[in-house]
């Protein structure tokens, strides 16, 4: 499962490379996951061959469209918040506006927002983007419009994504589609179907155009990585039998990784997320083989506890996984671990809660998402067993588990303590815009002050100070990254 950028949104996003000849606007907003941020991109790119424009002005848009998480209740809330604010902005100011939902809210309740609720013109699931052209026609001629269809093989391949609001910096690419993993609480597989992997030569095109336009680091996007498969040039429903896609030359996830890190080695890369029971050593070694492959893995492990990690149907034990950290720290000396944690699942008792601290304690993450457990309708768990956990236990609970993850957090940044390391600078500082603020291969935050730095710079930054999230430092000169890539 992805790392989930919960219950935020991206603000409205500017498109970087409008075309002149376009008239219409748009208004595009994404939550949730960063897979779906890079989807709103390959909308924004299908949209702009059929005349929109992006604009981050509500107000003026032709076209307003809201990119959905359905992962826990209050994503869902956030969202129908929003829908109501668009409602009003189309009632009071703007009566030809179209509103649409993209996502996996879309996916989930269908015909319900238009039919039942009348709070949209437009309906559209994770995989029929391509058919907006047709289905704003249908909108165009005052009809309703809907395509939920989840397919087998769309992966967006053949769409170079526009980038939106980004830093220019840093972009995501995403190589996998779906899940086949049904966690047993998780909506994800119902909402964004089966797992398929996209074409490797698709994604080794869309680097190195990132690469030619000045972007220094990339995130390999999936919601389960490290199970990516590319057979031979074909995808695996093209083969009559697994004998047949034996003989075929497959690409596991540790050859595509190796493949991008060689194409740009003056590239970071990155990969979000890793599934502990498909994470394997050759991963582990590619890691370590490529000095631009961030030494940052993000391990979800859910709960510490072997009853219920059965229960929530992981494919891992609490032993797999801790046998797993064992291997990533012998192979990947130095490497930073986040982890996601879901607290108050069905049945969970005292002595399950204190099996997931014990995990936190043995492996002291340097970060983490902590989520309460939230019933999602049609997932296994609401089906097979009641949301038992008394909400003041799951916050409690919750509680222990933050805390506790604050105290790791901060452990880990004070090691960074009197420490050089590179950081790849992505913006001004929030608190001080006489500060850059980028992050470390470990994918932790550092501020420091610009001196002559500029954003796309690769810097060494002696560490200071730190607070539980951010390293305090200053630059000590350009990285050797930087030097070796002529870049400024
Ligand atoms: N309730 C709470 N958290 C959930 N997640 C997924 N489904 C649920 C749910 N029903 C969390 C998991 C996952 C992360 C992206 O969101 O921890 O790894
Ligand atoms: Fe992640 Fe499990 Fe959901 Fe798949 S089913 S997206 S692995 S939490």
């Amino acid at each position: 499962m992805e790392k989930i950028i919960d219950e935020t949104k991206q603000g409205s996003a500017l498109l970087q490379e409008q075309k002149a000849s376009n008239t219409k606007k748009l208004f595009i907003e994404s939550y949730g996951c960063q897979m779906n941020f890079n989807d709103s991109e390959i909308v924004a790119s299908i949209l702009a061959d059929i005349g929109y424009n992006t604009t981050n002005l509500l107000e003026e848009a032709d076209l307003v469209l809201v990119n959905t998480c359905s992962i826990r209740d209050k994503a869902e809330q956030t969202i129908r918040k929003r829908l109501e604010k668009y409602n009003a902005v189309k009632r009071e100011e703007n009566p030809d506006m179209k509103v649409g939902v993209l996502g996996c809210m879309a996916e989930r309740l269908k015909e319900k927002l238009l039919e039942e609720e009348k709070i949209v013109d437009l309906v559209v699931g994770p995989d029929a983007y391509k058919d907006l052209p047709n289905l704003l026609k249908e909108v165009e001629e005052g009809r309703e419009a809907v395509n939920v269809i989840l397919s087998k093989d769309e992966t967006y391949g053949d769409i170079s994504p526009v980038r939106l609001g980004g830093n220019g910096v840093t972009a995501f690419v995403s190589i996998t589609r779906g899940c086949d993993n049904m966690c047993t609480f998780c909506v994800v597989p119902f909402t964004r179907g089966r797992e398929r992997s996209r074409d490797p030569y698709s994604i080794i095109n869309e680097v190195n155009d990132l690469a030619k336009n000045g972007y220094k680091e990339i995130t390999l996007l999936g919601q389960n990585v490290d199970s990516y498969l590319w057979y031979g040039g074909g995808l695996k429903k093209d083969f009559k039998n697994a004998s047949e896609i034996q003989k075929a030359t497959a690409i596991n996830f540790a050859q595509l990784l190796d493949m991008v890190a060689t194409a740009q080695p003056h590239i970071r890369i990155r990969f979000s997320t890793s599934n502990p029971q498909d994470m394997t050593e050759d991963v582990l070694h590619t890691m370590a083989r490529h000095r631009n492959i961030c030494k940052y893995i993000h391990l979800p492990f859910q709960s510490g506890s072997n009853r219920i990690l059965k229960e929530m149907n992981r494919q891992h034990t609490r032993e797999e996984y801790m046998e797993l950290i064992d291997k990533i720290r012998e192979i990947l000396p130095g490497c930073s671990i986040s982890h996601d944690i879901i607290t108050g699942f069905p049945t969970e008792t005292e002595e399950d809660h204190q099996d997931t601290l014990s995990l936190m304690e043995y492996v002291k993450y340097d970060y983490g998402f902590m989520f309460m457990y939230s019933e999602r309708p049609g997932t296994l768990a609401a089906r097979k067993l009641e949301d038992d956990v008394p909400e003041e236990v799951k916050k409690r609970r919750l509680t222990e588990i933050v805390d506790l993850q604050r105290e790791h957090s901060a452990f880990r940044t004070q090691e960074m303590v009197g420490k050089v390391v590179e950081v790849l600078i992505e913006r001004e500082a929030r608190k001080s815009d006489e500060e850059w603020s980028g992050r470390t291969p470990q994918n932790t935050v550092a501020v420091f002050p610009k001196e002559h730095y500029k954003p796309g710079d690769f810097v060494n930054v002696k560490i200071l100070d730190c607070t539980s999230a951010t390293l305090i430092g200053e630059a000590v000169g350009y990285s050797e990254n930087q030097l070796k890539s002529n870049n400024f």
